[in-house]
């Protein structure tokens, strides 16, 4: 609490609304008391609605009769007032004149952008310039210009600054500079045929959804009045030019003065604003910039005549009714009263202020952040300014975070991080894609290379050619608390700044190494004082699987493990992830009756289905998945090593691969009997043969696969997993100690079994598998494929009957045994039969046998 103390002398004449009707403490607690344990940091994505807000709306709606408002009725001129009402509230938020402005409902921004892109009055003399910071829902409007022959071309903010290099304040201070100039070929227009009588269309953003830099209004006047001076006598600048404001991020905080700086369009969507309703916006525009636009559709409500057989229409004459087609969202729109209230009493100038106190007191913390070595961790992008009541600065606070030695922290491995610490942000370029090549430095044969590798918005390739593809954004809202920021911070600091980095050294993700047991092989095995202590079999991918004392080996690891898999009636492969149901379906196999039984608790029979009949199989089907592996290859004693990891001089190579499966099919009473047991619809599939090619579509969405080279069935990675019991063990008491630091509560305890591991074994050190190469156990070989990369899986656990959620063992594991964006434990191994694949088919595994593992 020292901290917060320090916090309110520097920003308590901001914070938390002291002259308003309520703190922010007593807004949190009594309106949003859904965020308890989260900490919610994308504001600038959708922000959050207030419980009492939809109380009132719950209450309106229940209690009012609203009809659709094209006709006569009560009802309907119920929404026809209640709609009337809404637009003249959003013109005043703007302080728009209803002489002079227009509200017309959309279905967004993203809408109302579109609206003017496509009736925009284009011709090949017309010009659309645009700021570098936009949206991809702005840049999208260049397809309507470019299409109609006129010209594009994006542009740079400068200020100009006076002899001592400071600032010069004034309405013509702007100066704007331009990226070349882009047209479609076939339109190709001499500059000096620019005859100054067309067109034109300015757009940026009130407050860029990358950086928060705040553009400044008076850009509306300067482009509106100055274009020649302010485009330094570029050709371009002639014609008439209309502006766009591009509010949806800014127009919380920042509506513009439309009285002040008299924008044609302005662009916004209700979520963005107060949370609640999604799919409603508003285009906010000047009556003769309405005059301009030419509309070609017709449809209900915007007609007030049209005959079926002749090509008659009459148009309605007022803004609204001819550009909103359809019925518009009444009931959505009968809701933002409701925000409206909120935004009143707070007021956007107090919701600034305590925004922009918590987004200073976040950027100072960041940028003071040091690794032991002194070097900083997190690059800020954006404005620095540090002071709140700076205008040009938003309520976003965009960035990376680097290692100690420089290199990048991908921004996916701080998202995934972050949300199993509760804290919900967002990353990448956020659909700003000129703001991020801008602030990254990424070129355009950067940007191509990226895609070229394969990367496209909101993937996982976070980091290319060591350089970040986009950042970490958090942003702020009008309930956003001080211990939002706290816990942020913290979170950065315990998760970014103080690595494990003996861990991280020293670790190999081997991806296929030695192919068999060779010749000295046997002389470096030696005794780990390790035995198998259990094996476990899953015959139905993500299904529960049973344990043995003793089972076959085939080449696919584990005889009938991951043999079978559930799919949805539209092909996808159902998992736990999202079905987790899936756990709670017992599966067991008995070898001499070549019986497979099936048990769930939803079900009533147990279904028995036989191993080796042809009676349950309803013919074959074929498809495909796809993966991809990354690799590093080096060569010694003769062999291919494979690693995940760059070391030394080793070779880079990626390569896609594309595994065909061929699946026999089931009759529909089993698939009926897993119907019911998921609850959706899903038919059960047995594997009987699968094979690699290799892939040349980069684009597909792809999954990690280790063992490419094996035959496996339906596992993800490799045909074993396995556990140490002396490494859950330290797990345990790692947890232990964190639950009780954290909450005071009942201690954690994770069973290895939670691991999903085919094989456990019980002795030595904790962790001593990471470093082995291979391993015997009795006398089958096994080559070490390296760490099990883990997800959210593990923190599934049974309660009741029922399947919970926590963020544990991951969170705790995330602490201490994180590599590269991956979180390890267990290893994953491949079966080496001793006279090659296919010869000794017939070993079995044995619990109680003994480890003898090399580590060479
Ligand atoms: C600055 C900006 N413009 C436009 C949009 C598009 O808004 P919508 O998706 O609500 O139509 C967004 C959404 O993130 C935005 O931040």
């Amino acid at each position: 609490m020292e901290d917060k103390e320090e916090f309110l002398k520097e920003f308590g004449d901001y914070y938390g609304y002291p002259n308003g009707p309520k703190t922010i403490d007593e807004i949190r607690a009594t309106e949003f008391k859904r965020l308890e344990d989260t900490v919610y940091l994308d504001h600038a994505g959708a922000t959050l609605y207030s419980e009492l807000q939809m109380e009132s709306i719950f209450k309106d709606l229940t209690t009012s009769v609203y009809g659709n408002p094209h006709s006569q009725s009560d009802s309907s001129s119920a929404t026809s007032n209640i709609v009337r009402e809404a637009r003249q509230q959003v013109l005043d938020y703007c302080n728009a004149s209803p002489k002079d402005y227009k509200c017309i409902f959309t279905s967004g921004a993203t809408a109302a952008l579109k609206l003017i892109g496509e009736n925009f009055p284009w011709s090949c003399q017309s010009t659309f310039m645009y700021t570098m910071e936009n949206h991809n829902s702005v840049l999208g409007i260049r397809e309507y210009a470019l299409n109609q022959g006129a010209a594009a071309f994006a542009v740079d903010i400068k200020e100009a600054v006076d002899q001592d290099g400071a600032s010069i304040n004034s309405v013509t201070s702007v100066k704007l500079s331009q990226y070349p100039v882009q047209r479609r070929n076939e339109a190709e227009v001499l500059e000096g045929e620019l005859t100054g009588d067309a067109y034109n269309l300015f757009a940026f953003p009130s407050e860029c959804n990358f950086s928060g830099l705040r553009f400044s209004l008076d850009l509306v006047n300067n482009v509106k009045q100055n274009t020649e001076k302010i485009l330094e006598g570029s050709p371009y600048s002639k014609g008439r030019w209309m502006v766009i404001i591009d509010a949806a991020k800014g127009f919380a905080t920042k509506p513009p003065n439309l009285s002040l700086y008299p924008a044609d369009f302005v662009v916004i969507s209700f979520y963005k604003l107060f949370g609640y309703p999604t799919g409603l916006g508003a285009l906010i525009i000047k009556n003769d910039a309405a005059k301009l636009l030419k509309k070609t559709y017709f449809s209900g409500g915007t007609v007030s005549a049209s005959i079926a057989d002749i090509d008659f229409v009459r148009r309605r004459e007022s803004v609204e009714e001819n550009f909103e087609d359809g019925s518009i969202s009444f009931l959505s729109i009968a809701s933002i009263c409701h925000g409206f209230k909120i935004f009143n009493n707070l007021t956007p100038a107090a919701m600034h202020r305590h925004t922009m106190s918590i987004v200073m007191f976040l950027k100072k913390k960041l940028l003071a952040l040091r690794h032991e070595n002194g070097a900083s961790v997190c690059t800020l992008y954006g404005n620095h300014t540090l002071k709140v009541s700076s205008s040009d600065s938003g309520s976003i606070v965009s960035f990376n975070v680097k290692r100690p030695d420089g290199s990048w922290f991908g921004y996916r491995e701080v998202e995934k991080l972050a949300s199993l610490s509760g804290i919900q942000l967002r990353t990448g370029c956020f659909c700003n894609p000129g703001a991020c090549a801008k602030y990254l430095g990424l070129s355009h044969s950067d940007l191509l290379s990226n895609l070229e590798a394969g990367h496209v918005c909101w993937d996982d390739k976070d980091v290319i050619n060591g350089k970040p593809t986009g950042a970490v954004r958090v942003s702020f809202g009008y309930m956003s608390t001080y211990e939002d920021a706290k816990k942020f911070i913290d979170f950065i600091r315990s998760s970014f700044v103080s690595m494990p980095s003996e861990f991280e050294k020293g670790y190999l993700l081997r991806a296929n190494s030695v192919p068999y047991p060779t010749e000295g092989f046997e002389n470096r095995l030696s005794s780990s004082g390790c035995y198998l202590k259990s094996i476990t079999i899953y015959p139905i991918k993500s299904c529960a699987g049973f344990s043995v004392k003793s089972w076959p080996l085939s080449t696919t690891g584990l005889q009938y493990d991951r043999e079978w898999l559930l799919k949805s009636l539209t092909g996808e492969i159902l998992t736990q992830k999202k079905v987790p149901e899936m756990s709670l379906i017992n599966t067991f196999i008995n070898l001499n009756q070549k019986m497979l039984s099936v048990e769930s608790p939803r079900c009533e029979g147990k279904l028995q289905i036989k191993l080796d009949s042809d009676s349950y199989l309803c013919g074959k089907e074929e498809f495909y998945l796809h993966s991809q592996r990354k690799e590093y290859k080096t060569i010694k004693y003769g062999l291919i090593f494979i690693y995940e990891q760059q070391y030394g001089n080793m070779h880079k190579c990626e390569t896609l691969f594309k595994k065909r499966y061929e699946v026999q099919c089931y009759e529909n009473e089993i698939n009926q009997w897993f119907s019911n047991a998921v609850g959706q619809p899903c038919t059960l599939v047995r594997c009987c043969h699968s094979q690699y090619y290799l892939s040349l579509n980069k684009n597909r969405s792809m999954g990690m696969c280790r063992d490419v080279d094996s035959r496996m069935n339906f596992a993800n990675e490799a045909q074993f997993l396995l556990i140490s019991e002396e490494s859950v063990s330290d797990l345990n008491d790692r947890l232990c100690s964190n639950t009780q630091k954290l909450s005071g509560g009942a201690p954690l305890y994770v069973k290895p079994m939670r691991f999903r591991p085919n094989l456990v074994i019980s002795g030595g050190e904790p962790y001593a598998e990471d470093g082995w190469r291979n391993l015997k156990i009795g006398n089958t070989y096994f080559t070490s494929l390296g760490g099990c990369n883990r997800c959210q899986m593990i923190n599934f656990y049974h309660q009741t009957g029922q399947v919970k959620k926590t963020n544990e063992p991951l969170a705790t594991l995330a602490s201490y045994r994180r590599v590269k964006g991956k979180i390890l434990f267990g290893i994953l191994l491949r079966y080496d039969p001793v006279n090659g694949p296919g010869l000794d088919a017939h070993s079995w595994l044995k619990v109680g046998e003994e480890v003898y593992p090399n580590s060479e």
